[in-house]
């Protein structure tokens, strides 16, 4: 089958379009013939890893341990193992699986797969898991539920997930920051109120929220705390310049009442299952920015790589 080649770090030009085994699955496994795939930002900062290159103890120190790009996809299934009970031959789903940038990716039916919402292409299903797990799971370190939150880099694919879940899932009152192309479709996701960054900088309004989550890891604790809540938390997905964050996350629980915390991603089936009751209602939609072919995939993740997309980037494997 054809796949996403990834055998050493570099630019985006060492990926590269190849032939490799179809894999086989096991008997918990089921078998997904992919239509549709994305390039994450996670994925595309690892293919140099040199901005954090401690990831590497997990990927691969001197090389990638996983030869297949991608993690996201949406398709058929087209083989069940003998001890899977979920699934039928034929069946659209959707998930996220390392491998997925790939004609062919083996999932275990316990993993992050589901039904594909029905009235969603699998462009559109390809482009949901990554965004939505990571925001779900990193917001409920928050307690969000009916609380004033502050959502930065909100147009990206954790942000635009990040708004629809606090708006529809967790109730709470969402004020949005992002870049002047991105306002109205910011508003459209469920923002209350949207902050164009490049116009006013919303630590300097005098506004106090409950929560900000950081979805980009660009602001600081330090920037954030004239605007948070006596009690309010500073959530970001990112490290933090020499990966001070969850030092501070420490410091802050013992000595203050405005805390900060690193929002940990999770990829759970359970709440692709809640993401998909959400779509389903009308309540979270696909935001995709742009489309590539798996051909293309050198472009693709050169684009991803640099940091201005809106929603997701996919990738179609004809
Ligand atoms: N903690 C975890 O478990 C975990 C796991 C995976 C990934 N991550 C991290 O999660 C973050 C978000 O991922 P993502 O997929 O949502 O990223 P993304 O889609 O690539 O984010 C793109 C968005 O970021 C905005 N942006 C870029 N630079 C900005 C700046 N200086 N200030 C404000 N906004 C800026 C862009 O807006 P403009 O167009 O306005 O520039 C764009 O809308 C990444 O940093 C990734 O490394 C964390």
């Amino acid at each position: 089958m054809r796949a996403v080649i990834f055998e050493r770090y570099g630019p985006p030009e060492v990926l590269r379009v190849g032939d490799v085994e179809r894999p086989v699955p096991n008997e918990q496994e089921v078998l997904v013939k992919v239509h549709a795939s994305t390039v994450t930002r996670g994925e595309a900062m690892s293919v140099r890893s040199d901005e954090l290159r401690i990831t590497r103890l997990l990927t691969g120190i001197r090389r990638p341990r996983k030869t297949i790009f991608g993690s996201e996809f949406a398709g058929r299934v087209e083989k069940v193992g003998s001890k899977t009970s979920e699934f039928k031959v034929g069946d659209d789903v959707f998930g996220f699986r390392s491998g997925a940038l790939a004609e062919y990716v083996a999932v275990p039916e316990t993993g992050a797969i589901d039904r594909k919402p029905s009235g969603l292409s699998f462009e559109e299903a390809a482009a949901i898991p990554d965004g939505s797990l990571l925001a779900l799971s990193c917001l409920r370190q928050a307690n969000p539920k009916g609380k004033r939150v502050l959502v930065y880099g909100a147009a990206g694919s954790v942000g635009s997930s990040a708004i629809q879940l606090l708006a529809h899932y967790f109730e709470a009152d969402v004020t949005a920051v992002c870049d002047t192309k991105d306002v109205e479709l910011v508003r459209s996701l469920g923002a209350s109120e949207v902050i164009d960054r490049f116009n006013k900088d919303f630590t300097k309004s005098g506004a106090t929220y409950d929560v900000i989550f950081d979805a980009v890891g660009k602001q600081s604790f330090r920037g954030c705390r004239r605007s948070l809540d006596p009690a309010g938390l500073y959530l970001t997905m990112d490290l933090g310049f020499m990966y001070h964050v969850p030092l501070l996350a420490i410091v802050t629980k013992i000595l203050g009442n405005k805390r900060a915390k690193l929002g940990v991603g999770r990829y759970r089936k359970a709440d692709l299952g809640v993401v998909r009751e959400l779509i389903e209602n009308g309540e979270f939609r696909a935001v995709i920015d742009r489309q590539y072919t798996l051909n293309e995939i050198v472009a693709a993740t050169e684009y991803v790589e640099s940091g201005q997309k809106t929603g997701s980037v996919v990738l179609t494997i004809p």
